[in-house]
């Protein structure tokens, strides 16, 4: 479902992603952990053309992007394959809940007002918050607000959800909810590549584990190869030693 092939990214001349090789299947879960810095956000980005890569090729089902040669249209057609859920949820403030969710709904993928709304609604009510359509991001606490975000992307109905860190901005207290929204989707088979720092949701969740370092994917395996009982010492010195004692 996504192939990308020697993807490169520089900012100015400094080269951030040094030659990604990745894919996934329709229905597979991937988490990516690493160190700051080391690329996990802009190969996300890189993704769904947020940046545009240097050099390399993604294909997504039947869409194949070309860093060297590609036109802005497949950039529009290529954007509606994916949605992207940030860190910082990156709610328009000034609409409601409802209006989050509807507004791309209505502007992307040019629906109905009124088939928008309803869809809105069954979404608000499928991510735990009925009631709170007409309520604005400031008046809603993080979870929430991420909750939105996350709802917006599963209104969208893209083929793949990207999610950068999508609990690290939240107190501990409001992590469980969004990750429990998570494992909806999950349970849903709905394609996923997670950021995470969330080493064991991302034990739970995934069908696989990357480690990122210095613009590279270091290694990817099972959960229990990445997390549990890595071979690489770098993975090790990541995790932290006591780490794999507090996973299981
Ligand atoms: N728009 C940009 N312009 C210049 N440099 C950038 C830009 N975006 C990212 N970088 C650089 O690219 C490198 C990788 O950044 P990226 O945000 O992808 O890392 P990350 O793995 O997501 O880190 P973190 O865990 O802190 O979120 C960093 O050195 C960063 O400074
Ligand atoms: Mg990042």
């Amino acid at each position: 479902m996504v192939e990308v092939k020697k993807l490169h990214k520089s900012f100015g001349g400094v080269e951030v992603l040094k030659g990604i090789d990745f894919s996934l299947e329709k229905g597979e879960i991937v988490s990516i952990i690493g160190p700051s810095g080391s690329g996990k956000s802009t190969f996300l980005r890189c993704l769904n053309y947020l940046e545009v890569p240097t050099k390399g090729s993604i294909t997504i089902d039947d869409l194949r992007l070309e860093a060297s040669n590609h036109k802005k249209k497949d950039i529009v057609v290529f954007r509606q394959k994916t949605s992207m859920v940030f860190q910082n949820y990156n709610l328009f403030k000034n609409k409601t809940a409802l209006e989050n969710i509807t507004e791309a709904l209505i502007i992307v993928k040019k629906i109905d007002k009124r088939l928008a709304d309803k869809k809105g609604k069954e979404i608000i009510k499928k991510i735990g918050l009925e009631g709170k359509e007409g309520f604005y991001p400031n008046e809603l606490s993080g979870g929430q607000q991420q909750r939105i975000g996350i709802g917006r992307a599963m209104a969208l109905e893209n083929k793949l959800i990207l999610l950068d860190e999508p609990t690290s901005a939240l107190d501990p207290e409001l992590v469980g909810e969004v990750l429990d929204l998570i494992r909806l989707l999950v349970s849903e088979n709905i394609s996923m590549i997670i950021v995470t720092h969330e080493m064991k949701f991302a034990r739970e969740v995934s069908d696989r584990v990357i480690f990122m370092e210095d613009g590279m994917i270091i290694e990817c395996g099972t959960p229990n190869e990445i997390l549990v009982s890595p071979k690489n010492k770098r993975i090790e010195s990541f995790l932290g030693k006591s780490f794999s004692e507090h996973i299981v």
